[in-house]
C-alpha cells in the first residue's frame, strides 16, 4: 500500500508546493505519494506563485501542475506523515486533528535536520526571489533526510 505524506503551510502556493515537488522528487511514485495544502483557504484552485515556480524550474523540477487547496479533516485519515513548515502552521493543523493519533502524525519540517529546534521554513511571500532560493535549499536538505528515513521504513 502507497505511503502518504502531506505538507502544509499558510497559503499553499509558495513553500509547501516546493516541499511536495521535492520530497516526490526524492521518492518512487508508486510507493510514495506526496501532496500539500494550506491552513488557509484564499490562494484555493491557483498554481503555485510564479516565483516558487521559477525556483523550482531552475533545480530542474516542474510544479506547475500543482493547484492549491486548503486542509480538511479527511486529509488526517488519508495521509500518514504530515509536515507543517512552522510553528504557526503547526498549531492551526493541530486544533483541526481529530484525536491524538492524527495529531501525532504532524511534526515541524526542519526538526528532520534539526531535531526539536523548532526551526521554521520562513515564509517569503512579501520578500524578494532570493527568500524563495533560501526555502528551497531549506526545504532540499531536510526532505533528503525525510526520504532516506521513509525509504528505510516503508
Ligand atoms: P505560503 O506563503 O504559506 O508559503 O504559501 C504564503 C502565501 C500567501 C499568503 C501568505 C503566505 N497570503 O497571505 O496570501
Amino acid at each position: 500500500m502507497a505511503v502518504n505524506i502531506l505538507m502544509v503551510c499558510l497559503g499553499n502556493i509558495c513553500r509547501s508546493p516546493l516541499a511536495e515537488g521535492i520530497l516526490q522528487s526524492k521518492l518512487p511514485k508508486e510507493k510514495f505519494i506526496v501532496d500539500s495544502a494550506g491552513t488557509g483557504d484564499w490562494h484555493a484552485g491557483q498554481q503555485p506563485d510564479k516565483r516558487s515556480i521559477a525556483t523550482a524550474k531552475n533545480r530542474g523540477l516542474d510544479i506547475t501542475h500543482q493547484r492549491a487547496r486548503q486542509i480538511k479533516v479527511s486529509d488526517f485519515e488519508k495521509f500518514d506523515y504530515i509536515y507543517v513548515m512552522d510553528t504557526s502552521n503547526y498549531n492551526n493543523v493541530a486544533k483541526l486533528a481529530p484525536n491524538n493519533i492524527t495529531k501525532a502524525k504532524i511534526s515541524l519540517m526542519m526538526d528532520a535536520l534539526y531535531p526539536e529546534q523548532g526551526t521554521e521554513v520562513p515564509d517569503p511571500y512579501f520578500g524578494g526571489n532570493d527568500g524563495f532560493e533560501k526555502v528551497y535549499d531549506m526545504l532540499d536538505e531536510a526532505c533528503t533526510i525525510v526520504a532516506n528515513n521513509l525509504l528505510k521504513k516503508h
